[in-house]
């Protein structure tokens, strides 16, 4: 059996490190990754690669810094091509990128089958590009792995009970990922080993690109670090070049994006999460922290349902006040939300059963 695996941003590469394991564990299975280059700093791309032993992409279409529209033309052209000459039996694609619809787009022209991992998730929030890309990929995908009962809902509710495709509930990948190199983890130079910071990431397009709302968010930031709390913020490239252009000043410990080992310390280590980020809301709760998520709506709803999450209103000006009531929660994850990190096994094991059909 063959497998082209589409990656190309930071998160793409955390997720497919589990399911490329598990491949090598089996024999007959030929895995060709393909990195579309959507990321491309060293500490957002190859130090992935490099640390967590992911195999080597076969091919780099290194596409990137485009708009949407571009970004995610160049990549099905280039993609088609590779599709063409690999005659995959299984392209795979993960999550909401534009990666992830450019590669579904060229493999179900061409009746090659699709497999979406991270199927089902809805924010119900159209201008995200994240829900446009998600809700393309599974119209177009022919199995659809769900990481929660939510994400099948939300699928039946569309109708895709009807259809001729697989919901597979498969659990989080992400969490077959956090389970393994966590044994892993890697303290960041320069990082006390002694203190717990609140860890912040900011980086989703509806907070970066409205300049007021960065800005709110930016002061409430600011704002705690000088009542005394102590954050750490491995800053993403898009977040840095518009905070610099505007020339804000960040008054607390803002670092280079880390690999995942280092981050995997820092959540080890953070006393709570403040973030936009899809991927760090469910990882604060596999490392019990509490996570304040800085957007309207959450695709991980069952976060926000079971108490661990809460969304914030960033056009607040209180926010610091809102951000400080949080702070120092607890939380409890034994109810394993995201199933047992045994995904990959299962998402592999579908994969075989489902290639002949
Ligand atoms: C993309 C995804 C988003 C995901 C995020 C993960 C889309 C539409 N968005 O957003 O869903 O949450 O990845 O991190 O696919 N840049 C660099 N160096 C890099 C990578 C990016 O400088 O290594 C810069 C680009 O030049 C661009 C900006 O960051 O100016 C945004 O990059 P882009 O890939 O368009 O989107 P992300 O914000 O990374
Ligand atoms: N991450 C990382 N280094 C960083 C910031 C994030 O390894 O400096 C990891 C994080 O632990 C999570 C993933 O990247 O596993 C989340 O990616 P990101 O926030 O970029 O995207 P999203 O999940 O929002 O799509």
């Amino acid at each position: 059996m063959k497998i082209v695996t589409v990656i190309g941003a930071r998160p793409q590469f955390i997720k497919a490190s589990s399911l490329s394991r598990e491949i090598g564990k089996r024999q007959g299975i030929d895995e060709v990754i393909v990195h579309t280059g959507q990321h491309f700093d060293k500490n957002m791309s190859h130090i992935f690669f490099e640390e967590m032993k992911i195999p080597e992409p076969r091919y780099n279409l290194n596409i990137n810094s485009l708009n949407h529209g571009a970004m995610t033309g160049r990549m099905l052209e280039e993609i088609e091509s590779i599709m063409l000459k690999e005659t995959p039996d299984w392209l795979v694609v993960y999550g909401d990128t534009n990666s992830t619809i450019s590669g579904a787009l060229a493999a179900k022209k061409l009746h090659i089958k699709v497999a979406h991992v991270e199927a089902g998730l809805r924010s119900f929030d159209m201008r995200m590009p994240e829900e446009v890309n998600r809700i393309l990929t599974d119209q177009i995908s022919d199995i659809l792995f769900c990481p929660t009962e939510v994400a099948v809902k939300n699928l039946e509710a569309e109708g895709f009970g009807g259809k001729k495709v697989k919901i597979s509930l498969s659990g989080d990948i992400m969490f077959d990922s956090a389970l393994y190199y966590r044994q892993k983890m890697k303290r960041p130079e320069g990082i006390d080993p002694n203190q717990t910071p609140i860890l912040v990431t900011i980086h989703r397009q509806e907070n970066t690109d409205d300049l007021q709302r960065l800005k709110n968010i930016l002061d409430a930031l600011n704002g705690l670090a000088k009542e005394g709390e102590k954050l750490i913020w491995p800053i993403h490239p898009r977040t840095r070049k518009i905070i610099e252009k505007q020339g804000w000043t960040i008054d607390f410990d803002c670092i280079a994006p880390v690999g995942y080992l280092e981050m995997l310390y820092l959540l080890e280590k953070c006393s709570m999460v403040i973030t936009d980020s899809g991927g760090l809301q469910k990882e604060a709760y596999f490392f019990n922290k509490y996570c304040l998520t800085l957007r309207d709506s959450t695709e991980w709803v069952e976060l926000v349902e079971n108490d661990v999450n809460s969304l914030i209103n960033v056009t607040e000006p209180q926010l610091k006040e809102r951000l400080r009531a949080y702070l120092n929660q607890k939380i409890d994850n034994s109810n394993y939300l995201y199933g047992k990190g045994q995904s990959a096994a299962h998402i592999l094991d579908d994969l075989v059963n489902y290639s002949k059909e």
